[in-house]
């Protein structure tokens, strides 16, 4: 592949939404679980995590809880208190001093939670009472999940003004916009998709129904920062979760077509999670529905993420495990220099060890593959 200068494509500016992005590199969301405990509070250390990566054109966030309730994993960070306002402000403003942007993912995990994750030990809540597979990592370790409680018609407003309020705290935080988190099986995904949305009010059944609550989610976030400063984020052919639906390309292109009425700043679509089989999707036709930026994402390195913007299938490419182990991703893709692994004993959880002290390169290290 041709990395010269001037004809790299990788390295060429983008318009997103709101922003003029110096390149086509994203950071993706990265849970990595270790805000300050008690209260889910961002920290130094955090800040010193993120900075480090922002030679990235954009930064989002890791998922991050909008509501007590939202939450479903220990140590992930919140957007609901004032000390995680506070804390994401150490964030916010370390990125910008590097010169990059940052948008907040905003996360409610729906029944991917356990109650002792939960205010009161009430149990999760979803669309229907249907259980994952599964186990909920929780302050006492792995425990499997319970069944959830499904969720009131009346309920579904207090929902939408957790992610109204949540979006708020962001702009007080700082942050440059926020990423609607419909992907990977979490609460929208629930009301997405056939398997976890068994619903017989307005918010189930039809296609037009279970994407209702996602849009009226898009509405108030929008009302709050703008469109050209929200993104959102889906997984239409994933199975994490235990999530599934038996018509994808329907339920996401009519998505997509509503979505198309906000005039959002991008579409971020999950290709691949984890490992397995690449499932029949055709995303070059949901890209093209789709009237604005598409990021990609799932397993791409440099060089597929050039052929996937020179043949027009994407505007950015989002990395994620490359980004945990390599904080100079940017500077290691320009001179095609050989990248860190990333050590999965230490994605969540724990302190500066698989988090801060990945090695950046040395100036000279530099291969000529
Ligand atoms: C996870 O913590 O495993 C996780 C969180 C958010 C995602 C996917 C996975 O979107």
């Amino acid at each position: 592949m041709d990395r010269t200068a001037e004809k790299d494509v990788l390295f060429t500016k983008g318009e997103l939404g709101a922003y003029s992005l110096p390149h086509r590199v994203i950071m993706a969301p990265l849970t990595r679980s270790r805000s300050k405990q008690p209260g889910n509070i961002p920290t130094e250390m955090n800040a010193k995590y993120y900075a480090q990566r922002s030679s990235a054109a954009l930064i989002i966030s890791e998922a991050t809880q909008i509501s007590p309730q939202g939450m479903g994993y220990a140590f992930t960070p919140g957007i609901h208190s004032n000390e995680q306002i506070e804390g994401w402000k150490k964030v916010t403003k370390a990125v910008h001093e590097k010169g990059s942007k940052i948008f907040l993912q905003m996360w409610h995990v729906g029944r991917i939670s356990h109650s002792s994750l939960q205010p009161e030990g009430a149990l999760p809540v979803a669309p229907s009472a249907i259980k994952a597979e599964g186990e909920a990592f929780t302050y006492q370790g792995l425990v499997p999940f319970e069944t959830p409680r499904a969720l009131e018609t009346e309920e579904i407003p207090g929902i939408i003004q957790q992610y109204e309020q949540a979006a708020r705290n962001a702009k007080e935080a700082g942050f440059d916009g926020v990423e609607v988190h419909a992907a990977n099986g979490y609460l929208l995904d629930q009301f997405l998709r056939e398997s976890t949305n068994k619903r017989t009010d307005a918010y189930g059944g039809s296609i037009e129904n279970r994407s209702r609550l996602l849009l009226e989610v898009i509405e108030a976030v929008t009302s709050v920062w703008g469109p050209d400063k929200v993104g959102i984020r889906i997984s239409p052919t994933g199975t994490f979760n235990s999530i599934t639906d038996s018509d994808p390309e329907k339920t996401f292109g009519y998505l997509v077509d509503r979505l198309n009425l906000f005039g959002l700043a991008y579409l971020h679509v999950v290709e691949a999670f984890g490992e397995g089989p690449k499932p029949d999707f055709d995303f070059n036709r949901l890209r093209k529905s789709f009237q604005g930026p598409y990021i990609a994402n799932g397993g791409y390195t440099a060089d597929s993420a050039r052929e996937s913007l020179i043949s027009g299938k994407s505007d950015f490419i989002a990395f994620g495990t490359k980004y945990i182990a390599n904080p100079d991703l940017v500077e290691r893709f320009k001179l095609g220099a050989p990248l860190n692994e990333a050590d999965p004993n230490t994605f969540y959880g724990g302190n500066e060890k698989g988090y801060i002290d990945y090695p950046f390169m040395e100036v000279n290290a530099v291969s000529n593959e």
